[in-house]
Parts: C-alpha cells; structure tokens; sequence
C-alpha cells in the first residue's frame, strides 16, 4: 500500500510581537495577550514569536510595564509552544553596541525567564556582531537562530549569503532566517536562495520572515517552502497584511492545498481571530486605519514602508514635507554610497536621517551625522561593500577607523550600570539590564513604578506618542533658504548658524563636558556645538576663527537660521 507522507511546514505566530509593533506601534499589553496566551499556546504552533524589536521600550515609556514581566507571565501559561524572541545581535534590543558582558547577562536573564528561541542579526550582516549573542543562547541552553539580513545590491549575491550562513553555521546556531524586514523578496529569488542554502548546508533548518507590505510575501513563502525552507512566519489574520506578517489562515490553507502539513486547525485559528477583532477595536492607533493594504511603491524603490513614515515625520519638522519625493531619489544614492547596507534598525535611521541632510543641506555630505560618522569609521561593523576612500575619509572626519569587532572596544559595563542607579530603584537584576539598555526610559519607567502612578489610558498614551518625536517649533524661520553651517554677519564676530529644526546641546553627548566654553578661542571648523534633529546629533562647526560667544541655552529648541553663537 502506498501512502503519501505530507511534508511538514512549521508556522510561528508573530502576533504577541512584530505584528503588533507593524500595525499599531507595539501597544498591546500585557493584559492582552494573557486572555488569550493559553488557545494559542494550544494551536500547535512551532513557536510564539512575543519578545524583542521595540518590546522594551515601549514597554517602559509607554505602557508603563515591565517587560520581564511580561515575559514570565507569557511563560506561565505557554508550556508547550517555545517562545521567540528577535535579537539585534551586539546591540540587543537598543541601537548601538553593548559590552559582551551585558549581552551575556541579557541572554542569561532571557533564558531564566523562559525564552526559548533567540532570532539573532545584524543589521550589517557582520558575523562579529552576531558572535557573542550566539555564543551566550548556546551556553545557557537557548536555541539559537541566525539571521540573514536580506536585501539587494551588487555585493549582496547567493555566493556571499551561503557563505554568511556557513559562517554562521560554524558558531553554533541550530537554524537560519532569512529575515525580508523590507519585503522584497520575489518568489522567484526566494527560490533561488533557499536552493542554494539547501544545497551548501543540506542539515541546517530554515525559517523564512517577511512582510506583506508589497503585497509578495504569501507567494514567496510557498516559493521558499517548495524549496525546502520549513518555517514560515505569519500573524493572526486581523493582525495580518499591511506591514504586517501574512494571515496564518490563507497561509495553512495555501499550504494544506500543496500537500503541506501544518498541524494547524482553522476552528481553533477563528477562535484567536475573533479574540483579536476585539483587541483591535481598543489598540488600533486611528493613524494606522489609514494605511493602504499594499504599498506598491516598494516594488520600485525598495524602501520600507516604515522607513517611509519616519522620513515623512522627520521632513515634517524641518519644514520640508514638500521635498520627500526628493529624499526617496536621494536615498538609493547615499546606500550606495555607504557600502549597501540593508535597511533595517540601526541602518535604516543612519541612512535615512544622512539622505534628508543630502537634500536638505543642498550640498551632499556637506552635513554629516555622527552616527554616520562613526559608521563610516567601522564602529557599526563591516559594510558590505567598502566605501570609496576619499568619501569615507570626508565622512569620518576626525575619526580614526577601526578594523576590529566594535565591541572589543567597549569595557565591561554591567557592574558600572548597576553602579549608576540612584538607591532603592531597582527591585531584581533585571532591572539593571532594563537600565543598562535604556537609561533614561528605564528610570522613567522605575519613577513611576515607585510612586505607584496610575496605568496610562490610551489616549494619554497616544498624546505622548505623538509629542514624543516631534520638536516644538518656533515660527519658520525667515532665512529658511540660509547655508548650513554658514556664517553671516550678526552684528559683530561671525555668527554659527543653526542647520536644521532642533534641540540645542553644548556637549555631544549627556554628562559629557561641553565641546566649546564660552569665550574660548576656536578654530574656523571645530565642532563646537550639537543640533540634534531626527533623533540624531548633527555637530555644528564654527564658521570662522575667534573667541567664542554662545547665544541660546543648552536644551533650547532652535529653529533652522538662528544664531547659535558668534566668533570674534
Ligand atoms: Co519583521
């Protein structure tokens, strides 16, 4: 008797995480996902994804939880799906690079309280970024998934992703994402690359993540899945589409036509969907009602869709809505420029934020971040493609490059964290790893827990999210056509011109000493003060020669055109 034998495809249900930071800002709570933690623990899921990307610091800034918390409650509940969580490789879940010892102790804490599943990447797909994390999830026993960034240029070939996984492969991970943030993967190089993955490393499992934002991701991954991929991941359909994740349903029931086995029953699948419809109903941001079911546009220019959202609100505070069109010409340009990294987080704010100040600056490059800065110079890593010498040399400044692992730099950092915290803040040690992450949120976040503040409603919520990112601005300025960094006579001695829409520093970063006392004598082109805008620190350089007299206070906001201090 012949039988045939339905090959089994893995789903993992992204809906506790990344469908809820796509769709609405990462605002379910915790109450949220316990009403329902237990039918989708039931569901035969191959894991739930509910930890991780933003999960931390809205947690703490906004919904005024702790995210450990979270995290042992899901735990508590779900005993038999493994729980994920997504990983920024060395940067964990904040923006830049942690000391081994805390990215150590992170996955140490995150193992304890019940993660399983550790997705780790990196955003320039540098293997020395990923090293440590990996290296930690296997000794405390953690499953450790790489990741491949994925996106498209000319050094971005088949050849150099199998070599990345091989490389990967040879620390220790026990399988491999191909992470599509962007969502253009094609069926057809979906295909092409999960074949070769396949072929090079025949034993290595291979989980496919992307988003429906243009539209392909449900035909890629039947494309990735008859090319031997195993694990696909979707979200709950009401939490699905968009920037979302594919809906689980039409994923099984595309599989399930194919001969595939997902061991997922649809009658269970519609009860934790018409859960959701009510969520959605309290959670749903009116922003995000909005947004058109597939965004075309990535097709041609292959930038994320909330990349696109971010470069819109960044423009909206300078002014300059008017010149997106602009900024979307000039940004394939200034990725090019900057070796081709994939545009997820970090990279995709560095990026981002350097193409607005290409456009808006009227002279490419002639505004650097620091963040640029200090990409160009390595401490982010390896770029996939090197940047042409004479460029790199302009964006560095007075940076020296570095050739080795960013983190070999950075001393051991858990004990001073721990040192820093004012008495009686913390109530376990994982509040010193919430506070080593994020500083100021984590000690908004302990404020407030102990002067037992209320829970905040989501409206308050919402007021402060949208107060958040967006700068109080002065009336326009009226030279709104000035050069960046120019100087103009103002009065007597040459004034320094506020570039951009912003906040005022006179130090580069917080406690550190201030980069100009006043009345100093500076050199025409020392950095002698900071305009941050877009999230970034913009530092400004003196127009000229002379003793330095400052104008606005330290933490003032200014407005493009302002005199920020003359040199006489
Ligand atoms: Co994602």
């Amino acid at each position: 008797m012949k039988e045939s034998i339905k090959t089994r495809v893995r789903i993992t249900d992204t809906t506790l995480r990344d469908a809820h930071q796509s769709l609405w800002a990462t605002r379910m709570r915790t109450d949220d996902i316990l009403k329902i933690a237990e039918k989708i623990d039931d569901a035969g899921y191959y894991s739930l994804e509910c930890w991780g990307g933003a999960t931390f610091d809205v947690c703490m800034r906004f919904l005024r939880e702790n995210p450990w918390e979270r995290l042992r409650r899901i735990k508590k509940v779900c005993r038999k799906t493994p729980l994920q969580m997504l990983l920024r490789g060395q940067n964990l879940l904040g923006y830049k690079h942690y000391p081994d010892d805390i990215v150590d102790r992170f996955v140490a804490l995150a193992c304890e309280n019940g993660m399983d599943i550790f997705r780790v990447f990196d955003a320039l797909n540098d293997p020395r970024n990923l090293e440590q994390a990996i290296k930690s999830v296997k000794k405390y026993g953690g499953h450790a998934q790489g990741t491949i960034s994925y996106t498209t240029s000319p050094v971005h070939t088949i050849p150099a992703y199998v070599a990345l996984a091989k490389e990967q492969v040879s620390m220790g991970i026990d399988s491999l994402c191909i992470k599509d943030m962007a969502g253009i993967l094609t069926p057809g190089a979906a295909r092409e690359l999960v074949g070769a993955l396949v072929k090079a490393l025949p034993d290595l499992p291979i989980q496919v993540h992307s988003h429906m934002t243009s539209g392909m991701a449900a035909a890629m991954y039947m494309a990735a899945v008859e090319a031997g991929a195993g694990c696909v991941d979707t979200a709950i359909s009401t939490m699905s589409s968009f920037s979302s994740q594919p809906p689980t349903e039409s994923m099984v029931a595309i599989l399930e036509s194919e001969g595939f086995d997902t061991g997922l029953d649809q009658a269970k699948l519609a009860e934790i969907n018409a859960y959701f419809q009510g969520v959605k109903a309290k959670r749903q941001p009116a922003s995000s009602a909005k947004v058109e079911p597939v965004d075309a546009g990535v097709l041609v220019h292959a930038i994320p869709g909330g990349m696109i959202s971010n470069l819109r609100s960044q423009l909206a505070q300078q002014d300059a809505l008017d010149r997106l069109p602009e900024v979307l010409a000039e940004l394939p340009n200034t990725r090019a420029d900057m070796g081709y990294p994939p545009l997820v987080t970090p990279t995709s704010q560095i990026v981002g934020v350097q193409s607005v100040l290409n456009v808006l600056s009227g002279k490419r490059y002639s505004m650097v971040t620091d963040e640029t800065k200090r990409y160009a110079a390595g401490y982010y890593g390896r770029t996939p493609a090197p940047i042409e010498p004479k460029l790199r040399k302009k964006l560095m400044g007075d940076l020296k490059p570095i050739t080795c692992r960013p983190a070999d730099l950075l001393k051991p950092g858990l004990a001073a964290a721990a040192a820093e915290l004012p008495p009686n803040t913390i109530k376990s040690e994982e509040d010193i790893l919430s506070y080593a992450l994020f500083p100021e949120v984590a000690l908004g976040y302990f404020k407030w827990r102990k002067e037992g503040g209320p829970i905040p409603a989501d409206e308050e919520e919402a007021k402060s999210v949208s107060a958040a990112p967006v700068q109080k601005q002065g009336g326009a300025p009226s030279q709104s056509g000035a050069a960046p960094s120019g100087a103009a006579s103002a009065g007597k001695g040459v004034a320094v011109l506020a570039p951009l829409n912003g906040t005022f520093y006179r130090s580069d970063a917080p406690g550190k000493p201030q980069m100009a006392a006043d009345g100093a004598q500076v050199k025409s082109g020392d950095a002698v003060c900071v305009v941050e805008a877009m999230k970034l620190f913009n530092p400004i350089k003196a127009s000229a020669s002379g003793k330095i007299t400052f104008l606005v206070a330290h933490g003032a906001a200014v407005t493009k055109g302002q005199a920020l201090a003359t040199v006489e």
